[in-house]
């Protein structure tokens, strides 16, 4: 890992062109940045086995965030070599914070099928990934996953003590799904399907979710050393406990001020 200091210096230059993300000092943009005139391919045909076969792909960059967009990345990584994604896309809900941040991509579903083939496509087989969803989306997310090919194995609920908003009840828990690719071996002690949940105040992304919700995740479903994805990043979350436990991370994140957010998190905390 990059000193934080050095990684300040070299890339304040770049950080200059993109701008201070939502007030936060402008620093750790880690270089990794697809813009589209550097994508090598276009974004593949789905379901084409002829394109696949022809595409070129590079190794898995390991330990850093990928500005761009999951849907053309993922394709371009070696298949088969993630070990486990944790990921929380966005929920198709329009979703707008107190303070008027929103969620890129919350507003379509174009993104979901693509996205979750290309996910399938990079895991390792027989192997976990754990995502987030929005509840009123369920049946778009299944349709997705399965389409994939995903097997739906678990569901995570995340009880908070608080309420998040209210109208037919008080909505007051966060859910996720385990989903398979092949046959993974079953832990010999599985872990509870209700997580942990603690507020974060939401302060680096307006959707944020807690460690201790995720690493139990992580622990659960990846080996140490092994290599986490999240191609929905945010604020960098899920990488940050991988990070923490021990396990290579690689993120995806569309918008370049989340992107430079959790970027400049995960290089601090790595060099802490
Ligand atoms: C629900 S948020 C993730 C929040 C994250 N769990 C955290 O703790 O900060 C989803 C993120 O996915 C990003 N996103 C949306 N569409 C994307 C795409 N096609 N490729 C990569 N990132 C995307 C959004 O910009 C947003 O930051």
């Amino acid at each position: 890992m990059v000193g934080a200091k050095a990684l300040y210096t070299a890339q304040l230059a770049v950080n200059s062109q993109i701008g201070s993300p939502r007030g936060l000092p402008q620093f750790a943009h880690d270089g990794w940045r697809l813009a589209p005139s550097d994508v090598p391919l276009s974004p593949p045909t789905w379901g084409s086995q002829q394109r696949e076969a022809n595409m070129t792909t590079i190794d898995i960059p390991r330990n850093t965030i990928i500005h761009g967009d999951c849907v053309q990345v993922l394709p371009q990584l070696q298949a088969g070599s993630v070990d486990f994604a944790l990921t929380d896309p966005p929920y198709l809900a329009r979703y707008k914070s107190r303070d008027g941040r929103g969620v890129p991509n919350d507003d379509n579903d174009r993104w979901l099928n693509p996205a979750f083939a290309a996910l399938y496509r990079v895991l390792a087989p027989d192997s976990f990934a754990v995502s987030f969803y929005g509840w009123p989306r369920a049946d778009r997310f299944m349709a997705a996953y399965r389409a994939a090919g995903f097997r739906v194995v678990g569901h995570f609920v995340c009880p908070k003590r608080y309420t998040s908003s209210a109208a037919f009840v008080s909505y007051r828990h966060e859910c996720a799904h385990l989903l398979a690719k092949g046959e993974p071996a079953k832990p010999q002690r599985p872990i509870a399907d209700v997580l942990p949940w603690d507020y974060t105040a939401n302060k680096l992304h307006p959707t944020q979710k807690p460690l201790s919700t995720l690493k139990p995740l992580v622990l659960a479903f990846s080996r140490p050393g092994g290599l986490v994805l999240d191609p929905f990043a945010g604020s960098g979350s899920s990488l940050l406990a991988a990070q923490q436990l021990g396990r290579n991370w690689l993120g995806v994140e569309l918008d370049a001020g989340y992107h430079a957010i959790a970027s400049t998190r995960l290089a601090v905390a790595g060099a802490a």
